[in-house]
Protein backbone atom coordinates (compact mmCIF):
# COMPACT_ATOMS: atom_id res chain seq x y z
CA UNK A 1 0.00 0.00 0.00
CA UNK A 2 0.93 3.44 -1.17
CA UNK A 3 2.80 4.77 2.04
CA UNK A 4 0.30 8.24 2.20
CA UNK A 5 -2.42 6.22 1.95
CA UNK A 6 -1.57 4.24 4.45
CA UNK A 7 -1.44 6.86 7.19
CA UNK A 8 -4.94 7.46 8.80
CA UNK A 9 -4.03 10.78 9.91
CA UNK A 10 -6.03 11.96 7.19
CA UNK A 11 -8.97 9.82 7.28
CA UNK A 12 -11.90 10.84 9.17
CA UNK A 13 -14.84 8.64 9.63
CA UNK A 14 -18.20 9.94 10.18
CA UNK A 15 -21.76 8.02 10.95
CA UNK A 16 -24.02 10.56 10.25
CA UNK A 17 -26.81 8.09 9.63
CA UNK A 18 -26.25 5.78 12.93
CA UNK A 19 -28.37 7.35 15.52
CA UNK A 20 -26.70 7.04 18.60
CA UNK A 21 -27.43 4.92 21.73
CA UNK A 22 -26.05 6.12 25.42
CA UNK A 23 -26.01 3.38 27.85
CA UNK A 24 -25.05 3.27 31.44
CA UNK A 25 -25.18 2.11 35.06
CA UNK A 26 -27.83 3.58 37.79
CA UNK A 27 -26.51 3.02 41.22
CA UNK A 28 -27.84 0.26 43.37
CA UNK A 29 -29.72 2.04 46.12
CA UNK A 30 -31.24 4.44 43.02
CA UNK A 31 -32.41 1.09 41.61
CA UNK A 32 -33.51 -0.66 44.93
CA UNK A 33 -35.57 2.98 46.04
CA UNK A 34 -37.92 2.80 42.69
CA UNK A 35 -37.86 -1.27 42.77
CA UNK A 36 -39.28 -1.19 45.98
CA UNK A 37 -41.58 1.50 45.51
CA UNK A 38 -42.99 -0.34 42.13
CA UNK A 39 -43.13 -3.86 44.32
CA UNK A 40 -45.26 -2.14 46.85
CA UNK A 41 -47.79 -1.15 44.47
CA UNK A 42 -47.31 -4.01 41.83
CA UNK A 43 -47.54 -6.78 45.25
CA UNK A 44 -50.93 -4.97 46.12
CA UNK A 45 -52.41 -5.42 42.14
CA UNK A 46 -50.62 -9.13 41.81
CA UNK A 47 -53.13 -9.74 45.07
CA UNK A 48 -55.79 -8.71 44.39
CA UNK A 49 -55.98 -7.58 40.58
CA UNK A 50 -57.04 -4.58 40.72
CA UNK A 51 -55.04 -1.57 39.23
CA UNK A 52 -53.79 1.52 41.59
CA UNK A 53 -56.48 3.78 39.70
CA UNK A 54 -54.32 6.88 40.52
CA UNK A 55 -51.19 5.92 39.07
CA UNK A 56 -52.16 3.63 36.25
CA UNK A 57 -50.38 4.80 33.12
CA UNK A 58 -51.43 1.86 30.76
CA UNK A 59 -54.46 3.93 28.98
CA UNK A 60 -51.42 6.31 27.31
CA UNK A 61 -49.51 3.24 26.02
CA UNK A 62 -49.35 0.45 23.22
CA UNK A 63 -48.38 -3.08 24.57
CA UNK A 64 -49.45 -5.37 27.00
CA UNK A 65 -48.24 -5.52 30.71
CA UNK A 66 -49.86 -6.43 33.27
CA UNK A 67 -49.15 -2.94 35.19
CA UNK A 68 -47.98 0.61 33.98
CA UNK A 69 -47.88 2.86 36.75
CA UNK A 70 -46.77 6.50 36.64
CA UNK A 71 -43.63 7.00 38.87
CA UNK A 72 -43.01 10.93 38.22
CA UNK A 73 -43.05 11.05 42.42
CA UNK A 74 -40.31 8.71 43.18
CA UNK A 75 -37.84 9.92 40.03
CA UNK A 76 -38.38 13.19 42.27
CA UNK A 77 -38.16 11.98 45.65
CA UNK A 78 -34.64 9.44 45.05
CA UNK A 79 -32.92 12.33 43.14
CA UNK A 80 -33.17 9.87 39.74
CA UNK A 81 -35.10 12.83 37.80
CA UNK A 82 -31.75 15.14 38.23
CA UNK A 83 -29.27 12.28 37.61
CA UNK A 84 -31.68 11.41 34.62
CA UNK A 85 -31.59 15.14 32.98
CA UNK A 86 -28.11 15.31 33.28
CA UNK A 87 -27.68 12.18 31.38
CA UNK A 88 -29.71 13.43 28.57
CA UNK A 89 -27.60 16.76 28.59
CA UNK A 90 -24.37 14.78 28.45
CA UNK A 91 -26.42 12.68 25.77
CA UNK A 92 -27.04 15.73 23.79
CA UNK A 93 -24.13 17.65 23.96
CA UNK A 94 -22.07 14.86 22.75
CA UNK A 95 -23.83 14.03 19.85
CA UNK A 96 -24.04 17.54 18.57
CA UNK A 97 -26.57 17.14 16.20
CA UNK A 98 -29.13 19.00 17.64
CA UNK A 99 -27.14 22.01 19.22
CA UNK A 100 -26.34 25.45 17.84
CA UNK A 101 -22.08 25.77 18.49
CA UNK A 102 -21.67 27.50 21.67
CA UNK A 103 -24.90 26.43 22.99
CA UNK A 104 -24.52 23.30 24.88
CA UNK A 105 -27.56 22.23 27.04
CA UNK A 106 -27.47 22.13 30.80
CA UNK A 107 -29.51 19.83 33.14
CA UNK A 108 -32.09 22.36 34.04
CA UNK A 109 -32.97 22.84 29.97
CA UNK A 110 -33.94 19.27 30.09
CA UNK A 111 -37.33 17.67 30.52
CA UNK A 112 -39.16 15.03 31.64
CA UNK A 113 -42.36 14.85 30.08
CA UNK A 114 -43.51 10.95 31.09
CA UNK A 115 -42.37 8.56 33.83
CA UNK A 116 -43.89 4.91 33.91
CA UNK A 117 -42.84 1.83 34.96
CA UNK A 118 -43.73 -1.86 33.86
CA UNK A 119 -44.36 -4.99 35.23
CA UNK A 120 -44.73 -7.62 32.30
CA UNK A 121 -45.91 -11.11 32.88
CA UNK A 122 -43.69 -14.00 31.73
CA UNK A 123 -45.82 -15.68 28.82
CA UNK A 124 -48.23 -13.28 28.15
CA UNK A 125 -46.78 -9.30 27.92
CA UNK A 126 -44.51 -7.68 25.20
CA UNK A 127 -44.92 -4.38 23.21
CA UNK A 128 -45.09 -3.99 20.01
CA UNK A 129 -43.15 -2.07 17.18
CA UNK A 130 -43.75 1.19 18.25
CA UNK A 131 -41.98 4.81 18.53
CA UNK A 132 -42.33 7.74 21.34
CA UNK A 133 -43.77 10.77 18.96
CA UNK A 134 -44.25 13.28 21.93
CA UNK A 135 -40.54 13.90 22.93
CA UNK A 136 -37.21 14.24 22.07
CA UNK A 137 -35.55 10.85 23.60
CA UNK A 138 -36.93 7.80 25.09
CA UNK A 139 -34.64 6.00 28.00
CA UNK A 140 -35.47 2.58 29.65
CA UNK A 141 -33.93 1.32 32.84
CA UNK A 142 -34.41 -2.63 34.45
CA UNK A 143 -35.26 -3.05 38.19
CA UNK A 144 -35.65 -6.85 37.92
CA UNK A 145 -35.16 -9.24 35.46
CA UNK A 146 -35.69 -12.92 34.38
CA UNK A 147 -32.99 -15.57 35.49
CA UNK A 148 -31.85 -15.38 31.56
CA UNK A 149 -29.03 -18.03 32.18
CA UNK A 150 -31.45 -20.61 33.62
CA UNK A 151 -33.76 -19.71 30.81
CA UNK A 152 -31.11 -20.68 28.20
CA UNK A 153 -29.85 -23.47 29.91
CA UNK A 154 -33.44 -25.03 30.12
CA UNK A 155 -33.93 -24.17 26.30
CA UNK A 156 -30.57 -25.83 24.93
CA UNK A 157 -32.01 -28.94 26.80
CA UNK A 158 -34.73 -29.18 24.88
CA UNK A 159 -33.22 -27.70 21.99
CA UNK A 160 -34.52 -24.54 21.07
CA UNK A 161 -31.62 -22.77 21.27
CA UNK A 162 -31.57 -21.37 17.70
CA UNK A 163 -35.26 -20.46 17.44
CA UNK A 164 -35.49 -18.55 20.74
CA UNK A 165 -31.73 -16.84 20.69
CA UNK A 166 -29.99 -16.62 17.82
CA UNK A 167 -33.01 -14.24 16.38
CA UNK A 168 -33.72 -12.27 19.10
CA UNK A 169 -33.70 -13.21 22.96
CA UNK A 170 -36.91 -13.57 25.31
CA UNK A 171 -37.67 -10.63 26.97
CA UNK A 172 -35.08 -8.10 25.23
CA UNK A 173 -35.81 -4.50 24.17
CA UNK A 174 -35.04 -4.61 20.37
CA UNK A 175 -34.37 -1.65 18.44
CA UNK A 176 -35.13 -1.10 14.41
CA UNK A 177 -33.57 1.84 12.77
CA UNK A 178 -35.70 2.69 10.19
CA UNK A 179 -32.82 4.53 8.63
CA UNK A 180 -30.43 1.21 7.36
CA UNK A 181 -29.09 0.17 3.92
CA UNK A 182 -30.61 -3.11 3.42
CA UNK A 183 -28.66 -6.36 3.29
CA UNK A 184 -25.28 -3.82 4.35
CA UNK A 185 -22.71 -5.51 6.42
CA UNK A 186 -22.26 -2.24 8.07
CA UNK A 187 -25.56 -1.34 9.46
CA UNK A 188 -27.45 -4.02 11.39
CA UNK A 189 -31.27 -4.01 10.77
CA UNK A 190 -31.92 -5.00 14.45
CA UNK A 191 -29.84 -4.18 18.11
CA UNK A 192 -31.13 -6.83 20.74
CA UNK A 193 -31.15 -5.08 24.29
CA UNK A 194 -30.93 -8.10 26.64
CA UNK A 195 -32.47 -6.63 30.19
CA UNK A 196 -30.15 -6.53 33.28
CA UNK A 197 -30.59 -5.05 36.59
CA UNK A 198 -29.22 -1.38 36.69
CA UNK A 199 -28.83 -0.77 33.14
CA UNK A 200 -29.96 2.27 31.61
CA UNK A 201 -30.42 3.12 28.01
CA UNK A 202 -31.25 6.09 26.13
CA UNK A 203 -31.68 6.34 22.48
CA UNK A 204 -33.84 9.14 20.05
CA UNK A 205 -37.60 8.59 20.63
CA UNK A 206 -38.12 8.18 16.73
CA UNK A 207 -36.21 4.76 16.85
CA UNK A 208 -38.83 2.07 16.52
CA UNK A 209 -38.53 -0.33 18.86
CA UNK A 210 -40.49 -3.08 20.83
CA UNK A 211 -39.71 -5.85 23.69
CA UNK A 212 -40.34 -9.79 23.11
CA UNK A 213 -42.19 -11.93 25.73
CA UNK A 214 -40.54 -14.37 27.60
CA UNK A 215 -41.41 -17.84 29.49
CA UNK A 216 -42.20 -18.50 32.57
CA UNK A 217 -40.68 -20.13 35.04
CA UNK A 218 -37.36 -17.43 35.82
CA UNK A 219 -38.64 -14.82 37.56
CA UNK A 220 -40.31 -11.33 36.24
CA UNK A 221 -39.42 -8.46 33.79
CA UNK A 222 -39.51 -4.95 35.38
CA UNK A 223 -38.82 -1.73 34.35
CA UNK A 224 -39.18 1.93 33.74
CA UNK A 225 -39.35 4.50 31.22
CA UNK A 226 -38.74 8.21 30.80
CA UNK A 227 -39.55 10.24 28.43
CA UNK A 228 -37.54 13.83 27.41
CA UNK A 229 -37.99 16.60 25.83
CA UNK A 230 -36.52 19.76 26.31
CA UNK A 231 -37.79 23.33 28.27
CA UNK A 232 -38.06 26.40 25.82
CA UNK A 233 -34.54 27.60 26.76
CA UNK A 234 -33.38 23.90 25.91
CA UNK A 235 -34.98 24.31 22.51
CA UNK A 236 -33.71 27.83 21.68
CA UNK A 237 -30.32 26.02 21.85
CA UNK A 238 -30.91 23.45 19.60
CA UNK A 239 -31.49 23.48 15.56
CA UNK A 240 -34.52 21.81 16.07
CA UNK A 241 -36.89 23.60 13.35
CA UNK A 242 -40.02 25.52 14.83
CA UNK A 243 -42.87 23.64 13.31
CA UNK A 244 -40.99 20.32 15.66
CA UNK A 245 -41.02 22.22 18.91
CA UNK A 246 -44.91 21.92 19.36
CA UNK A 247 -45.59 18.45 17.64
CA UNK A 248 -42.81 15.70 17.17
CA UNK A 249 -40.48 17.31 19.89
CA UNK A 250 -43.30 18.01 22.70
CA UNK A 251 -44.88 20.80 23.68
CA UNK A 252 -42.83 24.40 25.20
CA UNK A 253 -43.09 24.60 29.00
FE1 LIG B 1 -41.11 2.17 23.99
Amino acid sequence: MNENIKSSNSINISYPFSPPIADTRLPDNLVKEIADYCNEIWEKELKSGEKNGELEYGDKLVGRNFSEINIREILDKSGAAVGICQVAAHFLNSTQVLLNPGQPLLSQDIRLVGAWANLSLPNYDYNPIHMHPDCLLTTVGYLEVPDWKKMRMAAEKQKVTKFQFKDGHPGSLVLLPEVVAKHSPFVPHAINIIPEVSKYYMFPANIKHCVYPYPDGYGYRKSFVVNISLSAEGFRKTNIPQFCKSTSFGMFN
